[in-house]
Order: structure tokens, then C-alpha cells, then sequence
């Protein structure tokens, strides 16, 4: 079944069509009022959202469908120990759609090869978070005009950030942007991103730890808040979480035309007076993120009537290489295959088909 689980599963076209369907749905929502009638999505939240459970549950309200699920695992039978694969296809036969938040790495992945429903990955650890890129690309073609030719920024914690390692994914397809990296050295962006899309791709990026010296190049500053709950050592959270705070004093130096983006939460990394200014775009990219799931509702929905089918990795191993990211549901989920998809069969290099960690064979 075609599902959502990294945002390279749509082409650049397919993520254009969802922008068009997402444009058309703002101009004329009684047209799409009961375009999901009949239909029920399921949110599996194993992990806090505000945003995206309920930007999910609203999308589907508003194509007409309803909507079943639970928002913390302890409500649900992984309480128990059932598996990722048992829970997707008990969800499969109540169920048209479901989305899945959790915090192992690879986790819908696991639900997506057991569902005969299409699965949409809300956000898998520290991995991804391919429906959060959707909103942030309304957002950046609302507000800027253009996907191409442009710089952006992306500032915080790059190496737990989900939601700038799935934009980063889609920005690499555009032509002409450049992509300023601002993290302290502790939390840089991971080797599975830098070098399997920046590099691989060719896209420019730069590596600095200064807000203040890279705002005045920007088209984009992508915000995001250091996320605590990944931190195995809560005194390195306390030393970091202050890195980087946005005030209207750094905007001064920013472009007229820059825009602010933030996926939400924000912790104390923009300051509330922020808010007024107009290049403050965070809170219309919440409410973008809300068309932009209608969009992937109706096209997911529309694809598996069509019967059609994920794209697999051909040039896999299977319980040759071991994952040893603790992080990764082949380390909770025992029965698991341990399966790794060649990146460069001359040098040995795979990766985790779950969670990207690298191995060398
Ligand atoms: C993000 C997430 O869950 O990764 N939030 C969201 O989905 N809007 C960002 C975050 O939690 O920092």
C-alpha cells in the first residue's frame, strides 16, 4: 500500500499536486465538505503532539470523515507489549488511514509493511517527520513565492530535529538553495542527512554556530527548539537549551523579505515580541499544515484505490548486519528482521532500513 513514511516518497511533482490540492482546498472548503465521507482515520499517538494530532483529526473533520485513536501509549496495547506489526493490522481492518507518532526510529515503517491500509508517518524519534516538511513547503511557496533559489537557515538542535532532517530532504530536490546550518557543535546535523542528501545531492551547505552572522543571507530562518526528551544527559539539555533565542533586536539584521519558521513548540528560542512581526510566519504554517494533511488524506486515499504500491530497496541485506541504535524499534521489537539497504556497495556502506545507521560490511 502507497504510504507517507520520509518525504522522498513523493516526487517533486507529487509534492507540487498536494500544494495545488492544498491551495484549492483554502479557496473553496465547502467543495471538499464531504469528500472523505464514510471514511475513518486513525491516529496512533505513542508520543505528546498538540499540532499534528489535532491539525490531523481537523483535516479529516473537514473532508467529512471521522476520526479514531488514542493520543499517549499508555492507553494503548503496546502498554501490554503488543508489536508495531500486530497493532497496524488490528487498526487495518477498523480503519480507511492512520497516522502514527513514535518515539522508535523507523517505527511506521514497520506499520506500513503490515497494514493493508496507508500508513503516514506523524514523527518516528529523532528520524523524521514528512507531514511537518508538507506544511513547511506551503508555507515557504505561500510566503516566498518560490521553492528554488533560495538560502535558508536552519537553526537549533539539527541532530535531534526530525523536522529539519525531513525538510532537508525536500529542499535538496529544488534547485538553487542553499542551506546554512546553525547548531552548536554538540548538536550538528547527523551523518545519515549531511551525506546521503546534502552531499549526495550536491547541495550547498554551510556549518556555523552564529545566528547573528548568518541572518542577514536568509530567505528562510527554520527555528526549531532543543528537544530535551532525546537528551540521555539532562545536565548537556540544561547547558544548550538556551544556544539560541530569536528577539527583535537579531531581526533588525534579517532581509524585509525573511521569513520565520518554526514547526512548534517553542520553548524560550523566539521571543513571544517576535510574534508581531510580520515575517513571523509560524503560527499560518500551523494552520498550512492543517490543508496540507487534507491534501495527503485525499491523495493517499486515492492512491490505494488505485491499488497502487510502496517503492521497495532492491539491494538489501537481511539479518547479515546487526542495528545497535538503541533508538531504532528493531531494538525493543526482538522478532524484527535486521534488514540494510546498500549505499555504496565499493566502500561496504549500508544503512538501517528502519532508523538510517550507518554499517560498514
Ligand atoms: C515537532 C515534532 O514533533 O518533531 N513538532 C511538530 O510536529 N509540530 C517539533 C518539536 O517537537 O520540536
Amino acid at each position: 500500500m502507497r504510504s507517507l513514511i520520509d518525504i522522498t516518497d513523493f516526487s517533486v511533482e507529487e509534492l507540487q499536486s498536494l500544494m495545488d490540492t492544498a491551495c484549492h482546498i483554502i479557496e473553496n472548503p465547502a467543495r471538499y465538505a464531504d469528500a472523505c465521507k464514510g471514511k475513518k482515520l486513525a491516529t496512533l499517538f505513542f508520543e505528546p503532539s498538540t499540532r499534528t494530532r489535532l491539525s490531523f483529526e481537523a483535516a479529516m473533520l473537514e473532508l467529512g470523515g471521522s476520526v479514531i485513536g488514542f493520543s499517549e501509549a499508555s492507553s494503548s496495547s503496546a502498554s501490554k507489549g503488543e508489536s508495531m506489526a500486530d497493532t497496524a493490522k488490528i487498526l487495518s481492518c477498523y480503519a480507511d488511514i492512520m497516522a502514527i507518532r513514535h518515539p522508535k526510529e523507523g517505527a511506521p515503517y514497520v506499520a506500513a509493511k503490515n497494514a493493508s491500509i496507508p500508513v503516514i508517518n506523524a514523527g518516528d524519534g529523532g528520524h523524521c517527520h514528512p507531514t511537518q516538511t508538507l506544511a513547511d513547503l506551503l508555507t515557504i511557496y505561500r510566503e516566498n513565492g518560490r521553492l528554488s533559489n533560495i538560502t535558508v537557515g536552519c537553526c537549533g538542535d539539527l541532530k535531534y530535529g526530525r523536522t529539519v532532517h525531513s525538510l532537508l530532504a525536500a529542499l535538496s530536490r529544488y534547485e538553487n538553495v542553499k542551506v546554512i546550518l546553525i547548531s552548536p557543535e554538540e548538536l550538528k546535523l547527523p551523518g545519515f542527512v549531511r551525506k546521503e542528501v546534502l552531499e549526495k545531492c550536491g547541495m550547498e551547505y554551510v556549518e556555523t554556530t552564529s545566528l547573528e552572522t548568518a541572518i542577514p543571507e536568509l530567505d528562510v530562518l527554520y527555528m526549531t527548539r532543543i528537544q530535551r526528551e532525546r537528551f540521555d544527559d539532562p545536565a548537556v539539555y540544561e547547558r544548550l537549551k538556551d544556544s539560541y533565542i530569536l528577539d527583535t533586536e537579531k531581526m533588525k539584521a534579517a532581509k524585509e523579505t525573511m521569513r520565520v519558521l518554526h514547526p512548534l513548540p517553542r520553548v524560550n528560542e523566539i521571543s513571544v515580541k517576535v510574534d508581531e512581526d510580520p515575517r513571523a510566519a509560524y503560527f499560518r504554517q500551523a494552520l498550512n499544515g492543517k490543508y496540507m494533511r487534507m491534501a495527503l488524506i485525499l491523495k493517499l486515499l486515492a492512491d490505494a484505490a488505485d491499488g497502487k504500491q510502496m517503492t521497495e530497496p532492491e539491494d538489501v541485506l537481511v539479518d547479515t548486519l546487526k542495528c545497535t541504535n538503541p533508538r531504532c524499534i528493531s531494538s525493543t521489537e526482538q522478532e524484527l528482521p535486521h534488514i540494510f539497504k546498500c549505499m555504496d556497495r565499493e566502500n561496504g556502506i549500508y544503512r538501517c532500513i528502519y532508523c538510517e545507521a550507518k554499517k560498514k560490511l
